[in-house]
Parts: structure tokens; sequence; C-alpha cells
């Protein structure tokens, strides 16, 4: 399945800067299809954000190719997918100010070229980006997650970066790379909340909230393991789809404000195993009273604001019921996501597909919050 859209011509707004007006390394170079060296082109195209910034200040730069360094790889990235945290980098809900950085943490791509010493990938792999540059495996740490692309350090909104191999991981070999570029960040949460924190068993109930990237994902790997799922929306024609989708039950939390108790009746009375909590505030004390007696919530998000959530301690401890915070995934987690995608043939869901050159439309388009699974921008060839 191929969701490239037309080509479209460069962006109307690109600049020279002057200082990358300087001709690329000499050994920037790339295979072509006949095994000869070729030069590659001068510049390559990244775009450029300061956080709280806002959409419309999205700039697009070109900036000198670089060969990739000892242990370093230069990918020509091929899609970027976008997440509500893109959103909240670029209105300023996570902050103002800072230098500008190219935003987007989600891509999938194509080994160029290896630098010395790189053993995990050659040339013509596909791969998708590692959230946490430095996050490789075993518990979180606050050093591990300092740097976390498109948010405290450049992102992978470009035509090509160049970084570490351990900050990237081999793609599901029948993914496109639209499809793929929609694991790093919503797929490897989603991941992470059902199966390496506190693993569910086949038979378990999940409950959803809404239908964005990270409940889409959820859905998709929760029924491709055996679990049930309720999932709710604000919208009667996404609930229809999330059905086709796989999901057992579905509720319309707008026209249910206490869905709560409802979920914990679809549940068979006692309540489910887990809420994969992404509304925050106006969730969380929901999401508790739909939990059976030991169950937990993962709590991902706060779409519904930054305001802390009032939540009654008795509501946890009567039931000994758990909050799980838990951020993205480490690499060793996305290995294990990704063999299990390729496994299991998981093909995620996308709403839309925007080419390089209308990236902001793609922002606009996920803040408009009518997307059912991912929104995606193209880059690159093929
Ligand atoms: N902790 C982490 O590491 C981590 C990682 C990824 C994401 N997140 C967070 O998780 C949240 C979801 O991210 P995303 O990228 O999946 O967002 P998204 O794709 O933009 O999801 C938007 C959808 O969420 C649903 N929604 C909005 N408000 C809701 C509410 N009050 N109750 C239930 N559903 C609601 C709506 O679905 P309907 O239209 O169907 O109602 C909306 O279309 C965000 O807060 C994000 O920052 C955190």
């Amino acid at each position: 399945m191929s969701h490239r859209p037309s080509a479209q011509p460069l962006p109307s707004s690109v600049q020279a800067p002057s200082s990358s007006a300087q001709a690329p390394s000499s050994s920037a170079q790339a295979p072509s299809s006949s095994g000869a060296v070729a030069p590659v082109a001068t510049d390559a195209i990244a775009y450029r954000l300061v956080r709280g910034a806002g959409i419309g200040a999205l700039q697009a730069v070109r900036r000198p190719r670089r060969a990739p360094g000892p242990g370093e790889l230069r990918i020509g990235i091929r899609a970027v997918a976008l997440n509500h945290r893109d959103l909240m980098f670029a209105d300023g809900r996570s902050g103002q100010g800072g230098p500008a950085i190219v935003p987007a943490s989600d891509a999938a791509g194509v080994v160029l070229e290896a630098g010395p010493g790189v053993t995990l990938f050659r040339p013509g792999d596909r791969v998708i980006s590692s959230f946490f540059p430095d996050w490789l495996a075993g518990p979180v740490t606050t050093a591990a997650t300092a740097r976390a692309l498109g948010g405290s350090v450049d992102g992978v909104l470009a035509e090509e970066v160049v970084s570490p191999e351990t900050a990237w991981v081999p793609a599901p070999a029948h993914l496109d790379p639209v499809e793929a570029a929609t694991l790093p960040c919503a797929g490897l949460t989603a991941w992470h909340a059902l199966f390496e924190l506190d693993p569910l068993p086949p038979g378990a109930t999940v409950a959803l909230l809404g239908t964005g990237g990270v409940s889409v994902w959820a859905l998709q790997l929760a029924k491709a393991a055996g679990l049930r799922v309720i999932l709710t929306s604000s919208d009667d024609g996404k609930l229809e789809r999330a059905r086709t989708l796989g999901a057992d039950f579905t509720v319309n939390y707008r026209r249910v404000p206490a869905w709560g108790a409802v979920l914990r009746e679809l549940a068979g009375g006692e309540g489910v195993d887990r809420v994969l909590d992404v509304g925050g505030p106006v969730t969380l004390a929901q999401s508790v009273t739909a939990l059976r007696p030991g169950g937990s919530v993962a709590v991902v998000g706060r779409l519904g604001g930054g305001e802390p959530a009032a939540l009654d301690p008795a509501a946890l401890f009567l039931g000994g019921k758990r909050l799980l915070g838990l951020m993205v995934g480490s690499r060793a987690m996305a290995l294990r996501f990704s063999r299990f995608v390729e496994t299991a043939g998981l093909r995620p869901v996308i709403d839309r597909v925007f080419p390089f050159d209308r990236a902001g439309d793609a922002y606009r388009s996920l803040a408009a919050s009518r997307h059912l699974g991912k929104v995606v921008i193209a880059a690159g060839e093929g």
C-alpha cells in the first residue's frame, strides 16, 4: 500500500541562510541503483520552529548535507508522522522560546550512508526514529530522557538527518514509510502502556479514550493480542469506524459524561483491567471509576488541558487501584514493538497524508481533531 501524495514543488518559503551556504563534505555521497557512488546535491531542506511561535512560524530552510561521523548514519527521511505533542510545541502549551529547532519526532527513512564503525545498519536499510535517542534500554532515568526529538533537540521534519545508529530502529518490513512513521511516539506509547508496564494478558479488558493516534494504535495492538476493547469518542461516526477496527464496545463520551460507571458495567460489572488515559484532568476520575479492583490507569496525556486533575485518593486506595505514568519508551521497547507489528502484520490507520511542502497544513489538520488515527507528512523519494 502506498500513501505518497503526488510530487509537489519545494516550499516557496525556502530560505538559504548565509551560514548554510557552503559546500557539503566531499564524502557526502549516496549509492546509486547501479552501485556506483554519486555525489549528493548540495543542500537538503529542513523545517525549523521556535517553541511556542505558532504553526504559521514553521519555516523551511536549506542546510548543507553532512556526511556521517563515526557511529553515525545519514538518513533520507521518507515520512514524518505528527503527534499532539507537536501541536503543544508549536502553540506554546509546552513552554515558549528557545532556539529554533527541527520539529517532530516520528520519522521513517532509509539509510543513505553509514559512518565508520557502524555495525547495526547498512545503506538501503529502512528505519524509524527512536523518540529518546539516549534511552537505549532499562528503566526510565532523567539522563535517558533528557533529549527528546523535536522537543529538546533537533527532530526529523527534514529531508535528511545525521545521527547515531543507536537512535534508529529497523522498520517493520511490510510497512510503507507513511505507515512506519507512526510507530516511534504514538505507536510505542500505546505498546508501552499495554505490554511493557505490567503487561496485560490475553482476555483482559482495556478502555481507550478518543480516536487519536495513541488510542487507535492501542486498539489495533490490543485486538492483535487478544484483549477486549471498550473505546470512547465524541463522534458517532468515529465510534462506528472503531467497531470495524475491532472495538468490542463503544461509548460516546459527550453524550455520556459519567462514562466511567458505564464502562465498568460493559466490562461485566467489576470494571476494566486498564484504562489508557489521554485526557488527563477531564478524564482521570472517570477512568479510575471504570477500573476493576486492582486495575490500573496508564496515565499518558492531558488533552483536556494543563490544569491539575481532581482525584479523591479514596477512589484509588479503596480497591487497590493504581496510576501508572509513562513516557513513550526506550529503544529496546521499540525493537520489541516493531517486531510484534511485523509478526502480526499490523498496518496502522492513516487519516491523511500531506506533501512535504504543506507541513503547516498537516499541523492544522491535526489541530482540527477531525482525524481518526494518524496525520502524516510524506518526504523524499520512494
Ligand atoms: N506520555 C507520553 O509519552 C505521551 C506519548 C504520546 C502522546 N501523549 C499524549 O497523549 C495524548 C494523545 O496524543 P495523540 O497524539 O494520540 O493525540 P491526537 O491524535 O491529537 O488525539 C486527538 C483525539 O483525542 C480525543 N480526545 C480529545 N479530548 C478528549 C477527551 N477529553 N476525552 C477523550 N478523548 C479526547 C479526540 O477523539 P474523538 O474525536 O474520537 O473524541 C481527539 O480527536 C496527548 O495529550 C499527548 O500529549 C503522551
